[in-house]
């Protein structure tokens, strides 16, 4: 396995991966035109992970020049314990931190088991803060999750994309 940038190229294979997991809606950010606007501004913060035959993972990050964000960390099933996860946020925390960013958030429902795979890379669950969300445009209920999803072994991709 290896890595390597995100291309505008990939936004095919990355949207099978994405939506490949159960349960995982795909939000107006995952449209080709706002993958396109993400990777514009953020594209040396985001990486595709590499297998024999093509994408098979993928994180994506940013930074406001304070803190950086991860986003749209995912490994293909098939792949999944096989190290993929660890190599990609090996690669977007040195980015981060190429770029001088010292500290780096993400948002993550509460109850994906990849809680524990973060744990285990050094993050830690924030108890001392809440997230506040307010929605734009549009409905202002869109994407505000008030109850957990079903919890299923396997389908953690499920909640990859708390909004
Ligand atoms: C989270 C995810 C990216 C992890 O990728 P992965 O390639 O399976 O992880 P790795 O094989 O690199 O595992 C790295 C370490 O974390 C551990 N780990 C991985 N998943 C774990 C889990 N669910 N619970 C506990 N530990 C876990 C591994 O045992 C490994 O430990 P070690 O290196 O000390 O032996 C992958 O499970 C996935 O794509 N999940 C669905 C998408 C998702 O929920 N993304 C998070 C969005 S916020």
């Amino acid at each position: 396995m290896d890595t390597r940038l995100m291309e505008a190229g990939d936004y095919d294979a990355l949207a099978a991966l994405w939506s490949g997991f159960p349960g995982n809606a795909m939000t107006a950010a995952d449209s080709r035109a706002g993958f396109e606007r993400f990777l514009g501004a953020n594209g040396p913060l985001c990486f595709v992970l590499l297998d024999g035959t093509g994408v098979a993972g993928s994180v994506m990050a940013g930074h406001d020049t304070r803190r950086g964000y991860v986003y749209h960390l995912a490994v293909s099933s098939r792949l999944q314990g096989t190290g993929g996860g660890r190599l990609l946020m090996e690669r977007v925390e040195r980015a981060l931190l190429d770029e001088g960013i010292e500290k780096v958030h993400l948002f993550i429902y509460r109850d994906n088991p990849a809680v524990a795979f973060y744990e285990r890379l050094g993050w830690r669950v924030r108890q001392d803060i809440h997230v506040m969300s307010k929605v734009l445009s549009g409905d202002p209920s869109t994407g505000m999750r008030e109850t957990p999803m079903p919890d299923a072994r396997g389908d953690g991709a499920a909640r990859t994309d708390p909004r």
